[in-house]
């Protein structure tokens, strides 16, 4: 090789070399150029090289970086030990699975990335240099966490767990999400206008107690203020701001410099509480914040909004407990979900046992229709109201009134609220009642049916008089019947005559004897169309003999357009035969006429009336009254029960009986 080829050799060389230089200067520089964060590191591990945009973003110097022991040392310390770990295994196996960390950016703030690796191998597959890219993943990371967070809260929501716990829990959370920030949530009591402790786990707990039972009003700290505007009111620097004059030093003495306040809204727009961040340091929200804020303060206003409902039912259900009566609620058509105290007591059976059984296998209910037609009328009608037949827990069964309103909820269940009154003990005093009145009717019957059969018995003179004319009679014309058939011409016109007559008097006499026996017999009390005139001239036939005894005359006026009766015939009887029998009695020992009047007439409103007058001595002086009594007499023999009897058959007729 000559001078002039080595020289070309050289600059050729020379060439190579720059041009290399050249594409590794490129290679830099599309390195430190792109939006990505690039970095490599040796076999063992040790970065070697991170670009320009990792290290704006950490805000430090290669050396610095070095200096303070490499990429480590800005990992969220929660994240260091994975990291390591991952790492480690890495570097052993050769291989990298993705993996997400936090690192700290310039101003303080961790934000998340996701980072990959790859070896570079020589021929023989050892691995010779690893290169890597850390992206951001922030804000994929953050929605992530905010549905994570919202769906668990809204688990503990529909769960029913209490309201502190859930705003406990959401407190918390936002602390999660906004590094460094302190949460409140204050209550707003509407009555009295005052802020009360909701939750505020980080917050100092003297702060938290100064705070509590705060006033709202238009300038007063970030959440009286927000409470009282009904708007957001973001305080980025307490120390200077007016609308935190009366609180500065309070909160200063707590290290707490920005307040950023955000009203929570019920459904209806009412203002139910304040939902805040608190800051070390003066600070105003970027829209990540603001989006955070706004969904807490959603999340928050549906936790109190249920409690408030839930708050709601539960004083209800405790009114429910304060009835008497048993009140339970089941769903259509059977499954119980609510049961009242009243009913614990009634039934026996414990909330806990009658809830999620079926209302009608428990307590055996015996309705008075089909189920199917019970079912289908409460369906229709939406109540229903009628009497049951239930057994207790003892077995014992009860009669109940019932009232069933059937409710249909938003989401389609239909629950029935069932009210149920014990009427068991109503219901057997009042078949008492009805037996006792049965009782007394029986009595008063047994009393009428002896009282009758004495008055006939004392009659039995006069009655064997009444029914002795006719068969005398019955025996003389019979003989007469004799005589005309009797000699040589017998005269059949007169035997026939006579014989008829004969037969008539029998008839006569038998229906004499029929009636009596009618009056003496024990009977149930039937009613039936009574012809009244009729009533009176009988007995004015079986007494006849009686009146006749004592020279009194009798006299009727009996009308004959008398409306029809339904009464008892033989109780009618025995109504005027008292009344006849007392005209006697009165008139027995006067001197002068005796007259017994009867008279019958229609009254007003299709009534009709009947009236008995006597001659006799009147009624006993200033006693006009007692003589309906049981028991009044003036009499020797009497029994005093006449009238009295009389009177209680004349008002179960729906009449009156007085004396004038
Ligand atoms: N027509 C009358 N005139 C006068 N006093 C009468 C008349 N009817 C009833 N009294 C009076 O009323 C009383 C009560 O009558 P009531 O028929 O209840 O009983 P009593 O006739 O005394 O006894 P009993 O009916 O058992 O024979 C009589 O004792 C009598 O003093
Ligand atoms: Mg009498």
């Amino acid at each position: 090789m000559d001078v002039t080829e080595q020289h070309e050799a050289k600059t050729a060389l020379e060439k190579a070399y720059d041009e290399i230089k050249k594409s590794e200067g490129q290679l830099q520089l599309v390195i430190d150029t792109i939006p990505g964060m690039v970095w490599s590191g040796l076999p063992d591990g040790a970065f070697d090289f991170v670009n320009e945009p990792w290290l704006t973003y950490l805000g430090l110097s290669w050396e610095e970086l070095s200096a303070r022991g490499g990429l480590v040392s800005v990992v969220h310390p929660d994240d260091v030990e994975e990291s390591v770990d991952r790492w480690n295994a890495t570097r052993s196996t050769g291989r990298h699975t993705d993996h997400e960390l936090r690192m700290r950016r310039a101003d303080g703030q961790y934000r998340w990335f996701l980072t990959r690796a790859l070896p570079l191998r020589d021929d023989l597959g050892n691995v010779v240099k690893w290169y890597g890219t850390a992206t951001d993943i922030e804000d994929r990371k953050r929605t992530e966490m905010l549905l994570a967070g919202e769906k668990r809260l809204l688990e503990m929501i529909a769960r029913g767990d209490s309201r502190a716990l859930i705003l406990d829990a959401l407190c918390r959370f936002v602390e999660g999400l906004a590094s460094g920030g302190l949460s409140s949530i204050l209550l707003l009591d509407s009555n009295t206008n005052r802020l009360r402790h909701g939750s505020a786990p980080g917050l100092p707990t003297k702060y938290v107690e100064a705070i509590d039972g705060l006033v709202i009003g238009p300038s007063v700290g970030s959440c009286g203020t927000a409470a009282y505007r009904g708007e957001p009111v973001i305080v980025s620097d307490i120390a200077t701001d007016p609308l935190w004059a009366d609180y500065r030093r309070l909160a200063l003495a707590h290290e707490l410099r920005a307040c950023w306040s955000t009203p929570i809204l019920s459904s209806a727009g009412k203002v139910l509480g304040t939902f805040a961040i608190y800051y070390r340091e003066p600070r105003s929200p970027n829209p990540e914040d603001s989006n955070v804020i706004g969904q807490i303060t959603h999340l928050a206003s549906i936790a109190i909004e249920r409690a408030q409902a839930t708050q709601a039912l539960q004083q209800q259900a405790n009114l429910l407990d304060q009835a008497h009566d048993a009140i339970f609620i089941w769903e259509f058509p059977r499954t119980i979900v609510y049961w009242n105290r009243g009913a614990e007591q009634l039934y026996g059976f414990s909330r806990e046992e009658a809830i999620g059984r079926l209302g009608h296998e428990l307590l055996h209910t015996e309705h008075p229709m089909a189920t199917p037609e019970f079912e289908a009328a409460l369906e229709r009608d939406g109540e229903w109201t009628g009497e049951l037949t239930q057994t207790i827990r003892d077995g014992r069964k009860i009669i109940v009134e019932s009232r069933q309103v059937m409710m249909r909820e938003t989401d389609g269940r239909r629950l029935v609220l069932e009210t149920n009154r014990d009427i068991t003990d109503r219901r057997r005093a009042e078949a008492e009642q009805k037996r006792g009145a049965e009782a007394l009717r029986e009595a008063q019957a047994d009393l009428a049916h002896v009282s009758r059969a004495t008055t006939m018995g004392e009659l039995t003179a006069s009655l064997a008089h009444e029914v002795n004319q006719p068969i005398t009679a019955a025996v003389t014309n019979a003989n007469t019947c004799v005589r005309w058939l009797a000699g040589d011409t017998p005269n059949i016109e007169e035997a026939r005559d006579a014989a008829i007559r004969s037969a008539k008097d029998g008839t006569r006499a038998a229906e004499i004897i029929s009636r009596i026996r009618l009056l003496f017999k024990k009977g149930t009390t039937e009613r039936d169309v009574v012809d009244v005139n009729e009533v009176i001239r009988e007995m004015i036939v079986l007494l006849r003999g009686e009146a006749t005894r004592y020279a009194i005359s009798i006299r009727t006026d009996l009308a004959a357009d008398l409306p029809p009766l339904m009464a008892d015939r033989v109780q009618l009887q025995q109504v005027m035969l008292n009344l006849i029998m007392n005209s006697i009695d009165a008139m027995k020992d006067v001197d002068g006429a005796r007259e017994l009047a009867i008279k019958s007439q229609r009254a007003e409103n299709e009534h009709l009336q009947v009236s008995v007058s006597d001659t006799g001595v009147g009624l006993p002086a200033q006693q006009a009254d007692e003589i309906f009594n049981a028991f009044f007499t003036t009499k020797l023999e009497g029994t005093g029960l006449g009238l009295s009897i009389s009177r209680s058959i004349v008002e179960s007729h729906g009449g009156r009986l007085w004396a004038a």
